[in-house]
């Protein structure tokens, strides 16, 4: 894992961003694979700007995103694919055939996972998969215990991630028990893995995912099975690390062959 410690949420996004434009770049159908929350919200915005003002073109890429509740529909206010559309879609030129996101309203839901599994395939894998940590160490919405292994699927959420979602919906008991998300196999699969984390919250889990055992109990843990994984952190998510000296180390001496 490579972890990069910078001064703010804004100094990580850029770093995310610059990634992925050089990526877009050497490779214009590349597929990128995506994730909600408030997380990535400053990486959307600097795509978008880089986007209109730098003439960084998505016309050929294609999206996967990583979940999506059961039972809202895209004209939901907390559905993920009304997020993704209001907070990045509707500023881009991704053709909307290229945009995939699963279905909370999939009638057959272990149909509608398979045929997902097989459209990442058949579009030639996900190159660059953007992630976000929930505060047990969750990824996409696999929560702790999720199998390491596993592929997309129904999934339940925990108490906690449900009170830690409740913010975007109109109350808390509308938050729903059950969601389509990638699986961690699907996640390690992708090419490279850039994950974001930011505010004292995120702290503990990320000090697990970097520095504890590999777990199911912590499901970002399993990160550390893949050999291209960037961390993005501001000061505060970095705060649990132990060897963040280290990082800032590898990080300053980082070769100039390797920076993007
Ligand atoms: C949800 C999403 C995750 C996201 C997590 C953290 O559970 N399914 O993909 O990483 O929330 O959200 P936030 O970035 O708002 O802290």
């Amino acid at each position: 894992m490579e972890i990069i410690i910078t001064p703010d949420p804004a100094s990580a996004s850029k770093e995310a961003a610059r990634f992925l434009a050089a990526l877009l770049r050497k490779k214009p159908h590349a597929v990128l694979g995506l994730a909600t929350g408030g997380t990535p919200l400053p990486l959307y915005r600097e795509l978008i700007r880089m986007h209109r003002q730098e003439g960084l073109d998505f016309s050929r890429c294609t999206t996967f995103n990583l979940d999506e509740y059961v039972g809202l529909g895209a004209e939901h206010p907390a559905s993920y694919r009304r997020f993704m559309q209001e907070h990045l879609f509707a500023s881009l030129n991704i053709p909307p055939d290229h945009i995939r996101i699963p279905d909370g309203l999939a009638a057959d839901i272990p149909a509608h996972c398979a045929a997902y599994e097989q459209a990442i395939v058949e579009a030639g894998g996900i190159d660059a998969q953007i992630l976000g940590i929930g505060g047990d160490g969750h990824i996409g919405f696999n929560e702790p215990t999720s199998s390491l292994g596993s592929r997309t699927r129904l999934k339940t959420l925990t108490v906690r991630t449900r009170e830690d979602n409740a913010r975007f919906f109109a109350s808390p008991g509308e938050v729903p028990h059950h969601v389509i998300t990638m699986g961690i196999g699907t996640i390690l699969d992708a090419r490279s893995l850039v994950l974001l984390a930011f505010g004292a919250a995120k702290a503990e889990a990320v000090a697990a995912m970097v520095e504890g055992p590999i777990t199911a109990m912590v499901p970002a843990s399993a990160l550390q099975m893949h050999p291209v994984v960037k961390v993005l952190l501001d000061e505060p998510a970095a705060s649990k690390l132990k060897r963040r000296g280290y990082y800032r180390d590898v990080f300053a001496h980082k070769p100039e062959w390797q920076r993007w």
